[in-house]
C-alpha cells in the first residue's frame, strides 16, 4: 500500500522557512501515533502518522536508550506485501538527512529482531544486520539525499526475517554542500556508517542540538579506546573553546573537538579498524584539534594517515594546517574497500604521538535511476483492475531497488532516457479475477505478457495492438470473452500467441491469420467459437450466440421467401404442365418432386455462406 502524508501545516512551514532562510526544514513522524507527540529534553515535536494507511500500529519496545522516547510503531506483516512505503509530500527541494528508527513489537530478545532492507527514492540504502538490537548505533538508518521532487518515498522491503517495524522517520534539511566532495555529484547518497567521538564524553545526539540546526542532529558514539585497554591510547579532554568548529557546510559541534584519543609511548601508532560491507566506496572524515598541552607549536606533532595500506595524508601537522592550537581541522577522503575491513592508521614521526578527535565513515551509494512515471501509473491501474492481492505489495518503484523489483515485473534500463522501463509482465497462475484494462497499452516497452491460468474476464483490449514490441502474449486459461481485436494484427514481433481455453468467439482477424501461419506459434483451441483460419472450424458453423441468431433469422427468412416463390412458381408451372398434361398425359409426378427438394437445399447452403462473409467484414454483428 502507498502511504500518503498530506498535512497543510507543512506547506505553511515551507513558506515560513523560505521567508527566514536560517531555519532548515524539518519534519518528524511518530509511526503508529494517533496524535502529535512532544518528547522531552529536546522538546521535539513528532507528528502523528494517521494520514497513512496500511501496516499495523502497535505499542513499541525501544531497543536502545538512544531511540527516541516514542510509544508506538508501525509494522508491516508479509501478508500486506513485501514492500511498504511512506510517501512524505511537501518537502521543499533540497539536501536532507533522512533518518529511520527501528522498533520492536514485544520484548527485546535475540531472535525477535526483524531484518529488512530500506530504500529512499528507490535506492537501497541499508540492510539490517542480525544483532542490531545490541548495538546502539545500529538502531537507526540515516542517509543524506538530495530531494528534487517535492516529496520523498521511504520503503521497507521484507527479506523473510520478521516484519519491518518502524518507530520514527525524520526528514531534516542540511546544507546543500554538506559532506559533498568534488568527486560526488548529486547522484550520490551518503549513508552514515559510523560517527565516533574519541575520548571522554557521552554517546548522544544532543551535542548537535546545542549547535547549528543545519548540522542535521547527528549521533556521536563515544569511544574511550581503540584497543582493549588503555595501553595503546589514552583519552584527553579539555573545556577550552575550539575555533572554527561549527561552520558551513557541516556545522560540527564544538564538544567534538574538546576530547581526543592520544597514542602512548609503548604504541605510538593509533589504529582504528571497522568491519564494513565489501566492494563499496566509503567517504572518511577525520577530525583533529590540538588539545594536548604537550604540544605548543607547529612541528611538534607530525603524522601520516594510512587507510587500508595506502598513504592517504602525508605529514599531517594539526597546528600548521588548522592555523593554531585548539582549532578544528577536518580531512576527508573517499576509499574503495574490496575486503571487509577498513583500517585507519595514524603513524607519527619519530618521537611524536598521534591524536584524533573524531571519525566519520559514510557509505557513498550511487542513486538508482527510476522507472518512467507513466509506466508506473499504468502498473498501478493494472494492479487495481486485475485485483492484485496485497501480498504482491506493488508499492514504491517497480524496478528499483534492483534487489526488490515488484513481483511479476521485469525491467530494463532504457539507455536513451536513463530510466527503467517494463519489458515483461508475468502474472500467470495467480488467481486474478479482474479485467485487463486499456492502461496495458501504456507499457510501451512490453515484450512478454503472460496472464495465463487466472480468471481474468472481459474483452481483450483493442489498445493491446499498439504494443508493437510484444513477442509473447499468453492469455490462455482465462475467461476472456468477445472476439480477438483486429488490432492484434499490428503485433508484427509476435512469436507466441496463446489464447486457448477462453470464451473467445468470432473470426480470427485476417491480418493475424495470414502471418500466424508463417512465424508465430499459436493456440486458439478450446474457446467459445473461433473460426476462420486453418485448424479452426470454418466461420459460420461456430458463431457467437448473437451471430447465430441473426444468421438464423436471415436464413429462415430467405428460406421462407424461397419456398413462397418456389411454391408460386411451381403452382404456376403445375398449372401450365397440367394444361399440357391434359393434352399430352406424360412424365411421372414423383420425379419432379425429388428434383425440387434438392434445389431448395443447395440454395439455402450458398446463401448462408454469403451472409456470414458479409457479417464478418462489417464486424459489429459478431462482436456481441
Ligand atoms: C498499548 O499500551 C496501552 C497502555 O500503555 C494500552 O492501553 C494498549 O492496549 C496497548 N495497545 C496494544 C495494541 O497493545
Ligand atoms: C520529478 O517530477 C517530474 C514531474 O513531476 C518528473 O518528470 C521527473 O521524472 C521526476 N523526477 C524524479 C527524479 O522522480
Ligand atoms: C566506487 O567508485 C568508483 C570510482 O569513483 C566507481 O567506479 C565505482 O563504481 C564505485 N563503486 C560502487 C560500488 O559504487
Ligand atoms: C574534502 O577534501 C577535498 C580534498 O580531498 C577538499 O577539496 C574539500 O574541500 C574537502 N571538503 C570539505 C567539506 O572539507
Ligand atoms: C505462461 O505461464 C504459464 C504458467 O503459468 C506457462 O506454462 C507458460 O509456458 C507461460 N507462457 C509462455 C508463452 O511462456
Ligand atoms: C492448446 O490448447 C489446448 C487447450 O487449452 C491444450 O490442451 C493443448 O495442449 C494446447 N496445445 C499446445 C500445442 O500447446
Amino acid at each position: 500500500m502507498l502511504l500518503r502524508f498530506l498535512l497543510p501545516w507543512m506547506l505553511c512551514f515551507a513558506c515560513v522557512s523560505s521567508a527566514a532562510p536560517q531555519a532548515p526544514f524539518a519534519t518528524r513522524l511518530s509511526c503508529g501515533a494517533r496524535q502529535n507527540v512532544q518528547t522531552r529534553a529536546t522538546n521535539t515535536l513528532w507528528h502523528e502518522d494517521i494520514g497513512y494507511t496500511g501496516g499495523i500500529a502497535a505499542n513499541a519496545t525501544r531497543p536502545s536508550y538512544i531511540t527516541p522516547p516514542l510509544r508506538t510503531l508501525r509494522y508491516f506483516p508479509l501478508s500486506e506485501g513485501p514492500q511498504n512505503c511512506y510517501i512524505v509530500d511537501r518537502v521543499p527541494k533540497g539536501h536532507y538527512s533522512v533518518r529511520i528508527f527501528f522498533g520492536l513489537v514485544g520484548r527485546v530478545r535475540d531472535g525477535n529482531e526483524p531484518l529488512f532492507d530500506i530504500s529512499i527514492e528507490g535506492t537501497q540504502i541499508y540492510s539490517l544486520k542480525s544483532g542490531w538490537i545490541h548495538q546502539d548505533d545500529q538502531v537507526f538508518a540515516e542517509a543524506l539525499v538530495f530531494l528534487t521532487n517535492d516529496s520523498v518515498s521511504i520503503c521497507f522491503h521484507s527479506t523473510g526475517h520478521g516484519d519491518p517495524a518502524i518507530l520514527s522517520i525524520e526528514i531534516l534539511q542540511i546544507d546543500d554542500k554538506a559532506y559533498i566532495v568534488p568527486e560526488f555529484s548529486q547522484g550520490i547518497i551518503l549513508r552514515t556508517v559510523k560517527r565516533l567521538s574519541c575520548g571522554y564524553g557521552q554517546s548522544k545526539f544532543d551535542v548537535d542540538y546545542g549547535g547549528d540546526p543545519w548540522g542535521g542532529d547527528r549521533f556521536w558514539q563515544r569511544v574511550k579506546s581503540f584497543g582493549q585497554d588503555y595501553e595503546t591510547d589514552q583519552p584527553r579532554s579539555v573545556e577550552t573553546m575550539i575555533k572554527h568548529a561549527s561552520h558551513s557546510p557541516n556545522y560540527y559541534p564544538e564538544t567534538l573537538y574538546q576530547s581526543a584519543l592520544v597514542s602512548t609511548n609503548s604504541q605510538p601508532d593509533l589504529t582504528y579498524t571497522l568491519e564494513v560491507d565489501p566492494n563499496r566506496n566509503y567517504s572518511v572524515w577525520l577530525h583533529f584539534a590540538e588539545i594536548d598541552n604537550s604540544v605548543t607549536a607547529a612541528g611538534q606533532r607530525v603524522f601520516d594517515i594510512i587507510i587500508n595500506g595506502d598513504l592517504t595524508f602525508k605529514n599531517v601537522d594539526i597546528v600548521e594546517l588548522s592555523g593554531d592550537l585548539y582549532t578544528a581541522l577536518v580531512l576527508n577522503t573517499t576509499v574503495t574497500v574490496n575486503g571487509r575491513i577498513l583500517t585507519i592508521t595514524l603513524k607519527p614521526k619519530k618521537g611524536n604521538l598521534a591524536i584524533i578527535n573524531a571519525i566519520e565513515i559514510l557509505e557513498a551509494i550511487m542513486a538508482e535511476s527510476k522507472t518512467i512515471s507513466d509506466e508506473v501509473r499504468a502498473l498501478q491501474t493494472l494492479k487495481k483492475a486485475l485485483g492484485l492481492p496485497p501480498r504482491f505489495g506493488w508499492n514504491g518503484d517497480p524496478c528499483v531497488p534492483q534487489k526488490h523489483p515488484w513481483s511479476g515485473v521485469d525491467c530494463q534500463l532504457d539507455k536513451s532516457s536513463g530510466s527503467w522501463v517494463i519489458d515483461g509482465l508475468g502474472l500467470d497462475n495467480q488467481g486474478l479475477k479482474g479485467f485487463l484494462p486499456d492502461a496495458i497499452s501504456r507499457l510501451l516497452n512490453l515484450q512478454i505478457l503472460n496472464l495465463s491460468r487466472n480468471n481474468i474476464h472481459g474483452a481483450i483490449p483493442f489498445s493491446l495492438g499498439t504494443l508493437t514490441g510484444l513477442q509473447v502474449l499468453d492469455l490462455s486459461y482465462n475467461v476472456f470473452g468477445g472476439s480477438i481485436p483486429e488490432t492484434l494484427g499490428q503485433l508484427t514481433s509476435l512469436k507466441r500467441l496463446n489464447l486457448n481455453s477462453n470464451l473467445l468467439s468470432g473470426k480470427v482477424p485476417a491480418t493475424l491469420g495470414g502471418r500466424l501461419l508463417y512465424r508465430t506459434s499459436f493456440n486458439f483451441t478450446d474457446n467459445a467459437g473461433l473460426c476462420g483460419i486453418p485448424g479452426l472450424p470454418t466461420c459460420g458453423t461456430h458463431l457467437s450466440a448473437g451471430g447465430k441468431i441473426s444468421i438464423g433469422i436471415g436464413a429462415s427468412f430467405t428460406f421462407l421467401l424461397l419456398i413462397t416463390c418456389s411454391v408460386c412458381w411451381w403452382k404456376r408451372r403445375q398449372n401450365i404442365l397440367r394444361a399440357r398434361q391434359i393434352a399430352a398425359r406424360a412424365a411421372p409426378y414423383a420425379k419432379a418432386r425429388t428434383h425440387f427438394s434438392r434445389d431448395i437445399q443447395m440454395t439455402k447452403h450458398h446463401n448462408n455462406y454469403g451472409k456470414t462473409h458479409t457479417a464478418a467484414e462489417n464486424g459489429p454483428i459478431l462482436l456481441s
